[in-house]
């Protein structure tokens, strides 16, 4: 299934406390230094086009979020969905989530990694491309405060199946659990835009859950 055209972006809206190249953060990356506060953060590796970003920011005002996307145009809209809604505890990176995690981000100092729908790269030739690999996952484990939560989603059984494994093999992470699918109430009632297309086609979504 290809992805849409992007809706235009509103001109007119000034993303610059939005939308952060990776290039201008500091390392550590320093959360009250981005936000102006400091309070629990959660990431989300790969936000396409930010629905998770614009659900959670509302539903839990008290935590902060970290959008990472490396695809410039998805970066953009993700944070254009941010500020549209003035969202003080939200904002996206234009950058790579996994060079991040593994430069950037201090042990034990992140509340919830949040990975959707991450691209498949069918061709077994480019499975090493894949964002869920050992060393990512093992960062994930690094970051995580204890008690902090990994969430997993994705439409590919075969990666489902061998992201577990391989979570089982490299981390102490404890899991999966397996939330229920919940129903949605509205167009955009669903966790990301990739599970409302799955579930709007009939799709299956595999989901998972593992904690520090
Ligand atoms: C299949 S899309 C899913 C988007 C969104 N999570 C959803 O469920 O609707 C995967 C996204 O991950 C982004 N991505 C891939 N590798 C990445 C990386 N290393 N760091 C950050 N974003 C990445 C892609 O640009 C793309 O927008």
């Amino acid at each position: 299934m290809g992805r849409r055209a992007l809706r235009k972006i509103d001109p007119g809206l000034d993303l610059t406390r939005w939308l952060i190249a990776e290039e201008a953060l500091s390392t550590p990356l320093s959360a009250e230094l981005l936000f102006g506060h400091t309070a629990p953060l959660q990431i989300e590796v790969g936000s396409g086009k930010g629905l998770f970003l614009a659900h959670a920011t509302a539903s839990l005002p008290e935590h902060d979020f970290l959008g990472i996307e490396i695809a410039a145009k998805y970066a953009q809209f993700a944070a254009a969905r941010l500020a549209g809604r003035a969202r003080t505890n939200g904002k996206v990176i234009r950058g790579d989530g996994v060079r991040l995690l593994r430069e950037r981000v201090a042990d034990e100092s992140i509340e919830a990694v949040h990975v959707y729908f991450p691209d498949p790269w069918w061709k077994r030739r480019h499975r090493k491309r894949r964002v869920m690999h050992a060393a990512f996952l093992r960062d994930v484990e690094r970051v995580l405060r204890i008690g902090g939560a990994l969430h997993f989603w994705t439409d590919v059984a075969e990666y489902y199946e061998a992201t577990l494994e391989l979570i089982r093999r490299t981390t102490h992470l404890d899991g999966p659990i397996v939330p229920a699918e919940r129903p949605s109430e509205h167009d955009l009632d669903y966790q990301t835009h990739f599970e409302r297309r799955m579930r709007l086609n009939d799709l299956p979504v595999y989901r998972s859950e593992f904690r520090n």
